[in-house]
């Protein structure tokens, strides 16, 4: 994606695309980044713009670009959000794990990848959608640590895979809920 999606206000009125008028700070996957006036990013920029073009995270996929697939999703302070449906400028002060960030050792990192392994379906085909799985995981185990199929499925509801690796994603999921169970860990 090479250039910023034009965000729009409430009222339906288009963001004027000027530069920052201050500097902003996020940290991102540990480390603490600024931006200011002169950064080339303007007022209608998005945070996924900023992650995959600014930092070079690309990680975080935009498919959709308007909030209704879960590709660009990241953790802001620990929630699962949309990073599409964000202006760079709303990112100030916040902390952003994104899938760069988890180790590879992380229960649920660890579940997908046993998940695509032979003779357990997969959990992944082409790969475009499993970022936003994993972080919409990440953050939903951290609040739900023993959850249901059914759970699992409703939480995963708002991300959508074209492969259709559902079924298999969410036994990834469920296998990371009994990871988590034994060692515990939260993103
Ligand atoms: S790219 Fe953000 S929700 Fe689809
Ligand atoms: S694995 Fe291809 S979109 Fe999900």
């Amino acid at each position: 994606m090479s250039e910023a999606r034009t965000a729009s206000t409430a009222e339906g009125l288009s963001v004027a695309d000027a530069g920052l008028d201050r500097a902003i700070r996020m940290r991102v996957n540990g480390s603490w980044h600024e931006f200011g006036p002169a950064s080339g990013i303007g007022g209608s920029m998005t945070l996924a713009w900023l992650l995959r073009e600014k930092l070079g995270l690309t990680g975080l996929k935009v498919s959709c670009d308007e909030g209704a697939c879960g590709a660009c999703t990241v953790l802001r302070d620990g929630k699962a959000v949309l990073s599409c449906m964000i202006l760079a400028v709303e990112a100030d002060g916040h902390e952003f794990p994104t899938i760069e960030g988890l180790p590879a050792d992380d229960p649920v990192v660890e579940a997908f990848a046993e998940q695509c392994e032979s003779g357990h379906g997969t959990a992944l085909q082409c790969g475009y959608c499993t970022p936003g799985f994993v972080l919409t995981a990440r953050a939903f185990l951290n609040e739900n640590p023993s959850p249901s199929l059914a759970e699992i499925k409703e939480a995963l509801s708002g991300n959508i895979c074209r492969c259709g690796c559902y079924q298999a994603i969410a036994q990834a999921v469920l296998k990371a809920a009994a990871k988590i169970a034994l060692r515990g860990r939260k993103a």
